[in-house]
Order: structure tokens, then sequence, then C-alpha cells
């Protein structure tokens, strides 16, 4: 499992979606690219078609949660998408994950690489216990549920790069830990909190990078982009 930058692409149309990918038409190797909620919802599954037949790789982060019935179903239909990575919030239960695998893996045996959101980072042990009435350590809950996706046969789990070592010492190293919330040494940090540069998260072992504003934001994209590569696989 080579380890790969994945760039944000958090806009809310085609339109700004191309024109800033138009910018990495030169390279050789089209980036791997994140669709979100906003993006998805905007054109439907017409831009994971239209960046596919770009060249480009693509994570579809649309986070499902469901009962296992639905969220098999709806897997199906992404995998004939041809995404290579897409993700379930492992809160859905065991059973919810192990019928997405089900639902995902095409005729011929293949499927896109499957991740789950373990808890999310706007969720603090203090909003846990008071909303969600659990009152085990953060620390814990995300362990678990990380160990909940690896008997279901999930790939790995969206975490922060500050996790990423605990889940592969829990996990197994081959689990794959996919980490947002990353700055440039020298960038500004924005509203993410704990943040790591793409040569810390490297050293931490982090397998993929998803780098949003450093890139998107920047003067030059294309140099931030490969900044990143630098500093985090090469
Ligand atoms: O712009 P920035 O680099 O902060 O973007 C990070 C991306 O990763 C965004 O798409 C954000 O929604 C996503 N993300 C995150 N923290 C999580 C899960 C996803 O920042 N825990």
């Amino acid at each position: 499992m080579g380890r790969d930058v994945i760039i944000a692409c958090d806009f809310n149309s085609a339109e700004e979606t191309f024109s800033f990918l138009d910018k990495f038409s030169a390279l050789e190797q089209k980036p791997f690219v994140k669709i979100g909620m906003e993006l998805y919802y905007a054109e439907g599954p017409a831009i994971v078609r239209e960046l596919k037949s770009r060249g480009h790789k693509i994570f579809l982060d649309l986070k499902l949660h469901d009962i296992p019935t639905t969220v098999k179903k709806s897997m199906s239909v992404l995998s004939k998408l041809d995404v290579d990575m897409t993700n379930v919030h492992a809160a859905g239960t065991t059973r919810m994950m192990e019928a997405a695998i089900e639902g995902l893996t095409r005729e011929d045996g293949t499927r896109p690489i499957l991740i789950a959101v373990t808890q999310l980072t706007s969720t603090d042990q203090e909003i846990m216990e008071k909303d969600l009435l659990i009152n085990e350590p953060i620390d814990k809950v995300v362990m678990h549920y990380a160990n909940n996706a690896k008997i279901s046969g999930l790939d790995g789990v969206v975490c922060s790069p500050l996790e990423a070592k605990k889940v592969h010492d829990t996990c197994g190293k081959d689990f794959i830990t996919v980490t947002p919330g990353v700055r440039f040494a020298d960038g500004d940090v924005g509203d993410q909190k704990r943040v790591m540069t793409p040569a810390q998260a490297k050293e931490i072992g982090s397998d993929y990078i998803v780098v949003g504003r450093p890139i998107t934001k920047a003067e030059d994209p294309v140099a931030a982009y490969k900044r990143c590569l630098a500093e985090f696989v090469d």
C-alpha cells in the first residue's frame, strides 16, 4: 500500500472543481481527490464519472450510516461508480459495516477501499458524554470503533494524525489510516485544532493525508501539492 496525498475538493460546483483541477493538467500523475457531501449533493454521480475519466483516483467521502440493508444497497450503487475509496460511520455497528462490504464488492470480487469514521473530530469527551451518553474515555471509544471496523473486514479508518500510531498499534500496520488536519509548518492552521505537517504525518505512519485549504487556497496550488508529495511520499 503506497502512501498518497488526497486533495479535499471542498467546492460546491463542478465548474469551480474543474477550474481548480485544470491547474494540475500538466502533471503526469493526476492527483487523488476527495469528493465530499457538498460537491456530491450539488452535482451527483456525474462529477465522479467526469473526474474518473480525467484520470483522477477518487475518495468518495459520504460517511454512510443507516440500517444494514440500506447501506448494502447504497454501496452496491456506489461500487458501480468505480471510486477508489469510500466510507461509513463505525457507529452504524459491525453488522452495518459487514453489509457495506457485501454491497461494495463487485461480481469479480474487487471493491474500493472501505474505511470507517470513528468519532468525528468535532466530537469531544464532553459532547460524547452529554449527547451520546457514552462515558468511556474518547480514546478508548475511537480504538474500539477502529477495532470494530477491522473485525468487520474494513480496510482502515479516518483519524487524526495524532491517533494514527495508536490505530496501527491496535489494529496492525496494514490497517489503513487516512488523516486530515494537515498543515505546513509555516502555514495557516485555520479552524483545525490538532494539526501535523506532511512530514510528521509520514513519520507517524499515516497512509494517506487529506489536504484541503493548504492546497486549494494556496497562491500556487500545484506547488503546494508538490510540496505535500515531497514531504509525505518521497
Ligand atoms: O481544508 P482542510 O485541509 O482543513 O480540509 C480537511 C478535509 O478533511 C475537509 O474535507 C474536512 O471535512 C475533512 N475532515 C476533517 N476532519 C475529520 C474528518 C474529515 O478535517 N475528522
